[in-house]
């Protein structure tokens, strides 16, 4: 199909999809899939830089919706398992991850350890200093740069119990039974003698995004306003810390100040972060010495954390792959990583795009001033 039909026939399952999304939500849901798919494939065929984002920028949007659809197609009864279990499942061991293994965002790991590490070492001095413990820590950024690994390392470096919570995975399609999921949640991070810490990933898909989101999603908002004011009060003993990387779709309400206590960005790594990573990566490899970290640091500016593990990975295939056909075993080469970086590129230009023009549309002064900050330049 060229880009014109293409671009037809999404628009036919988008106006399908949104006649469909209350009757036949499975219907609707695939719609949308289907014309997401159509959307990307037009951005692969057409040469108009412009389009080629935008096309993307709608099919993300799409993806979002029928994700939205998935969790909250209405039917009547209970879920198959007790709410309970699946708490019980988002409780986890404490990670060996630490707050070294994580390279750069020095001014990120501040914030959660004066706001979420040392408040459960220290209570006392923080009464003494009449400081209110409450609230947490709302982390927002491109994919792949350190959100989850950040909330890990906080599970390995505090010493008390740990949920990590996919926010998909309190979203039920059970009338009522996400709000049930979230007291339940609650409820037992209560129950935890030494206090614990909620980790709330990809937060956008609880705080639906304003406007376009159903009275079924405005009711676990506010059950969840409610259980975070009161963490604020009168529980001393849980934290909260929450990660998205599409924060203007997370609620208003969830995002206010005082809410969580600060809302901090996560921005791509900076060449000396870049070189942190590869030696992170690259530090139970065989490599050869006439690897340059410096100089690959400066040659993968606006690449994300896991996009240079991604280049770590594809440079080790290439002597793995010759071994396995010749039975002849070599070092890691820079000459490995020159092939590797000519295949790859960098992820987070097009989320600064995307987080702009996402902006410009529900102005925020908080994210965009953070946000711009940290903006590639366009020269
Ligand atoms: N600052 C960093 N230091 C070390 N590794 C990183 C860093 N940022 C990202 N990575 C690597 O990329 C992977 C994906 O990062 P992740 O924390 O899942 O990103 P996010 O949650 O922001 O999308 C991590 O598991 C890690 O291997
Ligand atoms: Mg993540």
């Amino acid at each position: 199909m060229n880009e014109t039909d293409l671009i037809n026939n999404a628009k036919h399952y988008i106006v399908q999809g949104q006649q469909l999304e209350r009757k036949e939500p499975e219907v609707a849901r695939k719609s949308f899939l289907a014309a997401a798919h159509m959307l990307v494939n037009a951005s692969k065929s057409t040469t108009v830089t412009e389009s080629k984002q935008r096309y993307v920028d709608v099919a993300n949007a799409l993806y979002w919706r029928a994700h939205a659809i998935e969790g909250s197609v209405v039917e009547e009864g209970s879920s198959d398992s007790e709410p309970d279990e699946r708490i019980k499942s988002m409780l986890i061991a404490k990670p060996g991850t630490r707050f070294k293994d994580i390279a750069g965002l020095s001014d990120v790991k501040d914030e959660i350890k004066l706001k979420i590490i040392e408040p459960f070492k220290h209570p006392e001095i923080f009464k003494k200093y009449g400081k209110r413990v409450g609230g947490g820590v709302l982390m927002f950024g491109p994919p792949g740069c350190g959100k989850s690994l950040l909330a890990e390392a906080t599970a390995g470096e505090a010493d008390v119990a740990f949920f990590n919570v996919k926010a998909s995975d309190l979203k039920s399609k059970f009338v009522g039974e996400t709000e049930r999921n979230i007291a339940a949640l609650f409820k037992a991070a209560r129950g935890q003698p030494n206090g614990a810490i909620i980790f709330f990933d990809e937060f956008e898909a609880l705080g639906g995004e304003r406007g376009t989101a159903g009275a079924h999603d405005r009711n676990f908002v506010s059950q969840l306003l409610t259980e975070m004011d009161s963490v604020g009060n009168k529980d001393q003993k849980i934290l909260l810390i929450a990660a998205t990387n599409l924060p203007w779709n997370v609620d208003l309400a969830l995002r206010r100040e005082g809410r969580f206590g600060v809302t901090v960005f996560v921005p791509p790594p900076d060449a000396e972060a870049r070189e942190h990573i590869l030696q992170l990566h690259l530090r139970d490899k065989p490599a050869a010495k006439d690897i340059d970290l410096h100089q690959l640091a400066g040659r993968t500016d606006g690449f994300s954390g896991a996009d240079i593990k991604a280049l770590c990975e594809s440079a080790t295939d290439i002597p793995l792959k010759e071994y396995l056909a010749t039975k002849r075993a070599r070092d890691i080469t820079m000459e490995d990583f020159k092939t590797a970086l000519s295949k790859r590129v960098a992820t987070t230009q097009p989320w600064f795009g995307l987080a702009i023009r996402n902006l410009k549309q529900c102005p925020d002064d908080e994210l965009a001033k953070q946000i711009l900050a940290h903006a590639p330049s366009t020269d």
